[in-house]
């Protein structure tokens, strides 16, 4: 630890650094919802949703959420797609579904209770180590840290820490220094303080040290390059991949699949497409497909052949590849391209209605992802009706283009 030969030095700096921080919270903190509860199911509701999200796209999320699913119960007998619709916008879709799964292994095993102590929450599906320590000390008052993205820029700063923040050493060497800093009294407000900190004053681009509580404690501002800090991994580039995507259309619908449990967009529904790796410039030029290549990708991207005859004929008449449109993931760039193909005749019965849409998928098992798809988890959809279904924003542009012109 820092100035660990002088104990007396270390013992001032400690108290004061929480007694600045805490001072400077209870003036400066900004009004949000989460921030007017003591409920533990609620609080865990904003955590996972801040994470990688901002804090002002949350709050309309996180009211609208809480008031679909107000506590542990209704989560957790909700259906996963009504969970996904809900949180439809938010990204990051995985969050929603381990927080779902979450509120089962609750009701199942805790009867319903948010456990309070660290170790338990991190037995929750979807609870890691940062959410556990936030909704320890947030709801339940624990003497626990909880380390996200901007406590550790604060803390990478503070303490001057010329190392990748991102290591298990790191981790290790800012916990050690949170044990000794963090009160007794209030240590959920010492956390969120830290995470306030490091929103409002201690930025990325541009930390306002003049209007920082800690200057006085802070050893990079001492030396005087906070810039420096935090130090930062060389990032592997982000994947640039085409997808290519079929939007099959039919009397006022179209079709979609859902995606696999695991991965990208999991669970998701999706306009059927491949993705061409080898595709990858960042220009807006579209792929050169022959006819029989987007024929076989066709056949990829859609394991039902009922369609094969209607969509080889559409093929041959020379349809128009659209778009691009570009779509960023967090390790991956999709430049989207799109194919509309208008299918004339009803080739099998058409459901009537949104509602036999949500029958057939209610019985739709979770888990499940066979290479061949079942009728579970394929679907004809209304236009009118495309709203209602978790379909990741990466197809807004389709969308919107399919839309167009529609009355409300
Ligand atoms: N980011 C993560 N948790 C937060 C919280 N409780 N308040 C504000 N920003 C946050």
């Amino acid at each position: 630890m820092a100035a660990s030969n002088d104990i007396l030095t270390d013992i001032t700096r400690n108290y004061s650094l929480a007694t600045l921080l805490l001072a400077w919270y209870t003036t400066e903190k900004r009004e949000l919802p989460w921030r007017e509860t003591g409920d533990p199911y609620a609080i865990w509701v904003s955590e996972v949703m801040l994470q990688q999200t901002q804090v002002k796209t949350v709050i309309p999320y996180y009211e609208r959420f809480l008031q679909r699913f107000p506590d542990i119960k209704q989560l957790g007998t909700a259906s996963l797609e009504e969970v996904l619709t809900v949180w439809r916008g938010l990204g990051y879709y995985s969050r929603a579904r381990r927080m779902w799964e979450g509120a089962h292994y609750l009701l199942d095993q805790r009867g319903g209770k948010m456990p309070k102590d660290y170790e338990a929450l991190l037995l929750v599906p979807g609870i890691g180590k940062y959410t556990a320590g936030a909704i320890s000390s947030i709801a339940f008052g624990q003497r626990v840290a909880a380390i996200d993205g901007n406590v550790l820029r604060v803390l990478s700063r503070l303490l001057a820490w010329s190392e990748p923040v991102e290591t298990a050493r790191s981790h290790r060497y800012f916990k050690d220094h949170l044990r000794v800093w963090q009160p007794v009294l209030r240590p959920g407000d010492f956390n969120q303080a830290l995470m306030e900190l490091g929103a409002l004053v201690c930025t990325p681009t541009k930390p306002n040290c003049e209007s920082c509580p800690l200057t006085q404690v802070c050893e990079g501002y001492r030396q005087g390059d906070v810039y420096l800090y935090p130090v930062k991994k060389l990032k592997a580039k982000r994947q640039v991949v085409t997808r290519l995507t079929f939007v099959l259309c039919r009397e006022g619908r179209v079709y979609l699949q859902r995606r696999p449990s695991q991965g990208l967009l999991a669970d998701l529904w999706e306009f059927p497409g491949v993705e061409l790796s080898h595709e990858g410039g960042l220009n807006d030029s579209l792929p050169v497909v022959t006819d029989d290549e987007r024929f076989k990708l066709f056949q990829m991207a859609v394991p039902e052949r009922t369609f094969d005859g209607w969509v080889r004929e559409q093929f041959k008449q020379g349809l128009a590849l659209q778009g691009p449109v570009w779509y960023t993931f967090s390790h991956r760039r999709w430049k989207i391209c799109w194919v509309i193909l208008d299918l004339p005749e009803p080739l099998e019965p058409i459901p009537s209605s949104v509602s036999s849409f949500r029958e057939s998928v209610g019985e739709y098992r979770v888990d499940a992802w066979q290479d061949q798809l079942t009728g579970d988890n394929r679907c004809w959809v209304s236009l009118h009706d495309l709203s209602e279904i978790p379909l990741p924003v990466a197809f807004k542009a389709i969308v919107e283009d399919l839309t167009d012109g529609l009355s409300p």
